[in-house]
């Protein structure tokens, strides 16, 4: 896999009168500048994209405040040490799923998840993920994005963290990634120079024994969807395909697309919820009732990943951050 550097490489002479609604190979403009120059556009704008169309400011600075206003509350009342000692309480979840129509070279590949890990807000996490997985070795690790909480600014200290993790896993087919709503688009190079392949609406597959497992990575769709992680689903209909996804809200999407498995994080599983896990906040505008686990869809599986990191303020309540090892697993023929 030969990694390609976002805003890195000299862009392709404008030599012949060609569209960019061409095959990616061909393309005079390369899809990920497309899709630098929009993201870059709605970072700086604040701008929230929604996927039938239309723009709008995102909410994230009220919501932080509201946070610490919470935050002001709970030191006042005495919980707020608690919370903070519920969120540094980090899970390995093992997960099996089974299906019928895994290449049989997949059957029991183990796929490490990590999502929202927000670095920048979680101190100590990176020795926390390290610890829990004590060196066992995975097949693969996939990163589902929010490597950060602040929206903008200063990347170094999440690159540094997140570098470490790369540096402390042991992956036999290396590191995907994709973006969240909390990561910028200058993130991708750094990514890609320390070992991680980034799928920017771009798909990669992993043979075994002439057998092919596909891992589709979409841009994250909660704020910033464009067209182009629509598109970069119907690769599914090519192999037996992952979708990568930071929130749930393409679940509909990939299973028409025909995604046996869609993974994805964003909704922390609410991060403070009431009494029974019930959250407050699910941070979707579709999936609500996707919001945590492992889930079905017309066919195809999907896991939210609870998440390792904390948000807006380093509490949970009545959930409990994790890191999912997920084993897939060829569902045996009925007799
Ligand atoms: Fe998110």
């Amino acid at each position: 896999m030969t990694p390609s550097h976002l805003l890195v490489s000299p862009p392709k002479p404008f030599s012949t009168p060609t569209s960019l609604f061409l095959p990616p190979e061909q393309a005079v403009v390369p899809q990920r500048y497309v899709w630098a120059a929009a993201r870059f556009w709605m970072e700086t704008e604040g701008l929230k994209s929604r996927r039938y169309g239309g723009k709008s400011r995102h909410h994230w600075y009220a919501l932080l405040y509201a946070m610490k206003s919470f935050q002001w509350f709970l030191k006042l009342v005495g919980g707020y040490e608690r919370g903070e000692r519920n969120a540094a309480e980090l899970a390995c979840s093992e997960i099996e799923l089974a299906f019928a129509d895994l290449p049989q070279a997949f059957d029991g590949f183990q796929i490490l998840h990590l999502s929202d890990l927000h670095l920048d807000g979680n101190q100590g996490l990176v020795e926390r993920i390290l610890a829990l997985l004590d060196g066992r070795e995975v097949d693969l690790c996939v990163l589902t994005g929010d490597y950060r909480t602040e929206l903008h600014g200063p990347i170094r200290e999440t690159m540094d963290g997140l570098r470490t993790i790369v540096s402390g896993v042991r992956s036999r087919h290396g590191f995907l990634g994709i973006l969240g709503n909390h990561d910028d688009c200058h993130m991708v190079a750094p990514m890609e120079e320390m070992g991680i392949r980034m799928l920017i609406n771009e798909s990669v597959q992993i043979q075994r024994q002439g057998q092919r497992l596909q891992f589709i990575g979409t841009d994250d769709v909660h704020y910033y969807y464009t067209e182009q992680a629509l598109h970069a689903l119907e690769a599914a209909r090519d192999a037996w395909s992952v979708a990568l996804v930071h929130s749930p809200e393409l679940y509909d999407v990939a299973a028409r697309m025909g995604a046996a498995l869609y993974l994805c994080g964003h909704t922390h599983g609410g991060q403070v919820c009431l009494p029974g896990g019930l959250p407050i906040i699910t941070h979707l505008n579709r999936g609500r009732g996707f919001f945590r686990g492992v889930w079905s869809y017309r066919g195809m599986q999907g896991v939210t990943n609870v998440g390792a990191g904390t948000s807006g303020i380093p509490v949970r309540f009545n959930t409990q951050g994790e890191i999912v090892i997920l084993t897939l697993r060829r569902k045996a023929a009925a007799a």
